[in-house]
């Protein structure tokens, strides 16, 4: 895989050999890390220091070119879930990222710049600062002649100390699609709690989620703007068992909470358009 390094920063920007010799961006803020690899522009870890991991990854994840990293936050575009044969959530996961540039800014954070290679209908960019919190702003503009739809996820796993004990606050009174039936419902939880797999796909929300973890002792808060969907995800125990790039026991530390905007909320843009899909975690 071709880099140049030209956006590093000593003390707190570096380019380095990753997993399965990918290259792996290291950042170094005052006051968090994080490591982003090039391929899906894919953050891996971010973490306060001092402070735990704030988000999962799997033990099992293949580090390929080719193959999606488990974990982290991978980037879901331009479409959520399968695809008349195409690649599951989107080529952006698959594709090698450039690192267009980087700036430490006044407060300490570090902000990057990524780029997806071209296409013919968007350019797509990737801001990601590492500082207090974790921001990633997705933008898509719209550089052809017609209109064009797509779908867009920023499937953040997260680290939780144990499934049957955290609940996730935000959705309640939202209409929701049970991915597991196929069937439309409405929230009517003040607090989700997780007694087996769910897989929802919560829409027409631009609420804040808060997940509460009483064994890690904190909450983790999830703020988004240019984003009308939730997806709520835990594949207990038979689909991790399933799932060949993650352990069989793994779900009970993990937890995603997607921010994004798929299926009635997939975005139309005119030519010369662009949206911004804004996802801001931090531990509360
Ligand atoms: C979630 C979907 O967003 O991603 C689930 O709602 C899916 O249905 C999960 O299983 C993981 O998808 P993948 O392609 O990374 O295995």
């Amino acid at each position: 895989m071709e880099t140049s390094n030209h956006f590093e920063i000593p003390g707190s920007v570096s380019l380095q050999t990753g997993k399965g010799g990918l290259p792996v961006i290291r950042v170094e803020s005052a006051t968090s890390t994080a490591e982003i690899y090039l391929l899906g522009a894919h953050v891996t870890q971010f973490q306060r220091k001092n402070e735990a991991p704030l988000l999962f990854m799997s033990e099992s994840s293949e580090f390929e070119v080719g193959k999606p990293i488990r974990g982290g936050v991978p980037i879901i575009f331009p479409w959520f879930g399968p695809h008349d044969g195409m690649p599951a959530h989107g080529f952006a996961r698959l594709a090698v990222w450039e690192l267009r540039a980087s700036q430490v800014l006044a407060d300490g954070a570090v902000m990057l710049h990524f780029r997806l290679p071209p296409d013919d209908l968007f350019e797509t960019d990737y801001i990601v600062t590492v500082g207090d919190t974790l921001t990633m702003e997705l933008s898509v503009a719209n550089t052809g002649s017609s209109d064009c739809s797509f779908e867009s996820c920023l499937h953040t796993y997260f680290q939780i100390g144990d499934i049957h004990q955290i609940s996730v606050i935000g959705l309640n009174g939202t209409r929701y699609l049970d991915s597991l039936i196929g069937e439309q419902s409405t929230e009517t939880a003040d607090a989700i709690r997780f007694t087996g797999e769910v897989d929802r796909i919560y829409q027409n929300t631009s609420a804040d989620v808060e997940i509460h973890d009483p064994s890690l002792r904190r909450s983790i808060r999830v703020r988004k703007s240019g984003s009308k969907s939730t997806v709520v995800w835990n594949p207990w125990i038979a689909k991790s068992q399933r799932m060949p790039d993650f352990g069989d026991d793994e779900y009970l530390k993990m937890v995603c909470v997607e921010s994004g905007n798929v299926k009635e909320n997939a975005v139309v843009l005119h030519p010369g358009e662009i949206s911004i899909l804004k996802v801001e975690i931090a531990s509360v």
